[in-house]
This record gives C-alpha cells, sequence and structure tokens, in this order.
C-alpha cells in the first residue's frame, strides 16, 4: 500500500461521497483471534504506515495524549511469560495448563500492538477528552490494519487492568492501557454480528 501523506497547511479534498469506504466501513469486523495468523504479519515499515493513517484521530490541543508499543516474534512469549508470573503469584493454584495458556496469550496473532492513554495536565484538554482520543484511536487502528489487508482485533482481558504490569511498559501513574491490538493476515472471513437499531437510538430535541 502507498500513503501520501499530505503536506503540512495543503489543502485537502472536501468530503465527497465514497461508495467504496461506506462498503468497507459497513463491512468491517474484528477478526477472532484463532482466525489471525501467527506468523504472517505487517513489517515494521507497514505498521507505521498503519499507524501514520489511525493517528489522525480528533486529538483536542493537538497534544498526542497516546503512545505505542509494539511485540513480535520471541518477545511475544517472553511477555506473555511475564504476565502468567504476575498471575501466578496472585493465583498460586493456577494449574501447568493456565500457565501455558497464559504464557502463549501474545503467540497468537503475529503482532501486537499496545496503545497507551498518556494524559497531560492541558487547560482546554481535560483528561476526559484525551481519553476519549486514545478511544478513537483504538478504533482507528483496526480501521487502518484492515485497510492494509490486516486482521486485527482490540483486546483488554485483565492484562490490561492488573497494575503490576505498568512497569514493563514504563507506565506512569496517570497512563492506562487502552487495548492490545492483535494484528496479523486474516485466515478466515468474519461473518456478520447483530448491530445495534440505531434508529431506536436516536432521538431529537426540538
Ligand atoms: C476497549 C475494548 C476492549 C475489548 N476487550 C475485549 C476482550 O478482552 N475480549 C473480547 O473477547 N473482546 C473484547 N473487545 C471486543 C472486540 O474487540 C470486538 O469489538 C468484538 O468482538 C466485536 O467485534 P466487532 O468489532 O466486529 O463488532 C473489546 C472491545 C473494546 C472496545
Amino acid at each position: 500500500m502507498k500513503i501520501n501523506l499530505p503536506e503540512l497547511n495543503a489543502t485537502l479534498p472536501m468530503p465527497a461521497p465514497n461508495q467504496a469506504l461506506v462498503d468497507a466501513l459497513l463491512n468491517r469486523r474484528s477478526t477472532m483471534v484463532k482466525d489471525i495468523d501467527p506468523n504472517n504479519g505487517p513489517s515494521d515499515d507497514e505498521l507505521l504506515d498503519i499507524l501514520k493513517v489511525a493517528s489522525r484521530v480528533p486529538d483536542h490541543g493537538k497534544i498526542n495524549p497516546w503512545r505505542f508499543v509494539k511485540f513480535s516474534g520471541e518477545a511475544r512469549r517472553k511477555l506473555g511469560v511475564k504476565m502468567a508470573d504476575i498471575y501466578k503469584a496472585k493465583h498460586p493454584e493456577m494449574d501447568e495448563n493456565h500457565y501455558a495458556m497464559e504464557s502463549a496469550r501474545f503467540e497468537r496473532a503475529h503482532t501486537i500492538l499496545l496503545l497507551i492513554s498518556s494524559p497531560i495536565p492541558h487547560p482546554k484538554a481535560p483528561e476526559f477528552e484525551q481519553l476519549m482520543s486514545a478511544g478513537g484511536l483504538g478504533f482507528a487502528i483496526n480501521l487502518a490494519a484492515n485497510a492494509f489487508g490486516y486482521a486485527a482485533t482490540w483486546l483488554t482481558e485483565w492484562v490490561a487492568f492488573d497494575d503490576d504490569i505498568k512497569p514493563l511498559f514504563n507506565m506512569t501513574e496517570s497512563e492506562k492501557i487502552i487495548g492490545f491490538f492483535f494484528i496479523g493476515k486474516p485466515k478466515n472471513p468474519p461473518t456478520e454480528r447483530e448491530r445495534p437499531n440505531v434508529s431506536e437510538l436516536l432521538s431529537e430535541w426540538k
């Protein structure tokens, strides 16, 4: 894929009907991890391009209140073992199978991208807005990965909420894990799932 980054202050195209984009959005799905290829995924350059596309997310104050950590190859197991050890320390009853499953947690996809919210004190953009920017970026990562031909799924599971994991990523007090994005070539097509009836959710204030 080619990315044509606009020059700073360039005049950009006005929004115009785009059937291909509507179709892509209507047919997009997260891919179940079992349907993601653990051995085939984006190159380092492609991942950077995916992030260049995704990071055009709305961001009040241009502060980039988020950062990424990528792990692939051997690092996936190394990190999985650390997670399994953290779990075992709190749940000594954990059996061997469970330990093995935790250790292999990140080997289920070719590339794991951790998205961290990094809010800063800001006079106009409260922390809540900075967190929402990070959430929007999460969806944009999924969409951008799909646009490059990769499956992606956003998972948190217990690992996103355990404070003992924070030092592994040099996280500060105010930083939060937004999610782990499992990315790789899709092995099987997704199927449609129930979607909200938006007309029931929409009201009009007069
Ligand atoms: C913040 C966040 C965390 C999520 N964490 C998990 C998770 O830990 N396990 C899981 O099965 N799905 C999780 N999901 C849901 C999947 O990413 C995915 O959205 C869901 O399976 C529905 O698929 P769809 O995106 O195609 O609608 C999470 C979604 C979000 C937004």
